[in-house]
């Protein structure tokens, strides 16, 4: 049966190192609020004069993952790049992805889906290598939320979370009758909550989509009813959880590592509470990079990788809660 296999990771951070006091300059917050309510240390942002966008920082991630796994760009059948900052209105970022690995025809596919983009990926990847339709998936996730931040007071409760970043996962299909590779995917959406999160302007309801009203509102800025998406995560992670293993008929005691949505600490310390998980099986990094949305569950996946925490037989579980929202889970199983 044919099944879809990880082949390499890679990860990219630009390189401007920002810090919770530097934050406390711009705007009313403080290192100690962020840490206790949310755990982020730190974040990285793209250079404040422009010019780096979500394409840029996928690049690098990309080329990491392709050479871990042995792959020319000429050899890859589809690009998925998920993302909530693209570099332009439109085309997707992954057509622009495509053209800086050098490729002219390669199809690529933007997935929209914030937080859960790589969940949402990782499942149409699944689909298409499953139904023979591609053999090697390059799925990118890479945002640039610094330069569509509300860096002031206003802003704070959003402005404080986000950091830029990428990563990129090479996903090849392989034959095998064994238990491997993606054993479940499940996906979810409840647009009743859309306003909760969200980036109001520029938007098509709008004409014009942007005016000058909108900016001095900033309604161009991302915002959030914090509270709802919080209680809503620790409810739906769980119960998504459980839906994903009973898909695969696989016990919770098989997952060797939760790799979930970076978002707040304090959400995934309550997920690992609600499944009685010690706090070593869930994997944290939101402390290093705060929260990179598309790029989180990648990025947290190439790390617990590079330190051993999940290779050859592991199980891990990647879940998430995001705008939209949308939640899922993906259980996989690291060939033996
Ligand atoms: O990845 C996408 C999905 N997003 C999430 O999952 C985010 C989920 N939500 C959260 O992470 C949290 O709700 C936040 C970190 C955004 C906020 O934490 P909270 O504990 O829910 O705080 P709150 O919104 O209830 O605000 C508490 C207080 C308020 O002041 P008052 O009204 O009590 O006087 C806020 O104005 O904290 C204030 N506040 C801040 N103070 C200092 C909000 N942001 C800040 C800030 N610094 N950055």
């Amino acid at each position: 049966m044919k099944k879809t296999m990880i082949k390499g990771t890679g990860r990219y951070l630009p390189a401007r190192l920002v810090t919770n006091d530097e934050l406390a300059q711009w705007m009313d917050t403080s290192n100690e609020w962020i840490i206790q309510r949310t755990g982020i240390e730190q974040r990285y942002w793209v250079p404040e004069a422009g010019g780096v966008g979500a394409s840029d920082l996928g690049l690098e991630a990309s080329k990491i993952a392709m050479d871990r796994s042995g792959w020319a760009p000429e050899e890859i059948d589809l690009i998925i790049f998920a993302t909530l900052s693209p570099d332009l209105f439109f085309p997707g970022s992954g057509c622009l992805l495509a053209h800086k690995l050098g490729l002219s025809s390669t199809p690529a596919l933007d997935i929209r889906q914030q937080c859960t983009g790589f969940l949402y990926g990782v499942a149409t990847a699944d689909a298409y290598i499953r139904s023979n339709q591609a053999k090697r998936v390059l799925l990118v996730g890479a945002e640039v939320h610094s330069t569509g931040l509300d860096i002031s007071t206003r802003g704070r409760d959003v402005a404080v979370i986000f950091g830029d970043g990428a990563a990129a996962v090479c996903l090849e299909g392989m034959e095998t009758d064994i238990k491997e590779g993606v054993l479940s995917s499940c996906l979810h959406a409840d647009g009743s909550l859309a306003e909760s999160l969200m980036t109001f302007a520029p938007a098509s309801r709008e004409n014009p989509r942007l005016d000058e009203n909108m900016l001095k509102e900033g309604r161009h800025f991302p915002t959030m009813d914090g509270r709802n998406i919080f209680k809503t995560a620790v409810r739906r992670l769980p119960e998504v959880v459980g839906e994903s293993l009973k898909k695969a008929d696989m016990p919770l005691a098989a997952v060797d590592l939760f790799i979930p949505h970076q978002a707040n600490l304090r959400i995934n310390q309550a997920f690992a509470k609600a499944l009685d998980l010690p706090e070593s099986k869930v994997y944290n990094n939101i402390q290093r990079f705060g929260n990179t949305t598309a790029a989180s569950i990648p990025l947290a996946l190439d790390e617990a990788v590079e330190k051993g925490l999940v290779g050859a037989g592991s199980t891990v579980m990647f879940l998430g809660l995001g705008a939209g929202v949308t939640w899922g889970a993906v259980l996989y199983r690291f060939a033996a």
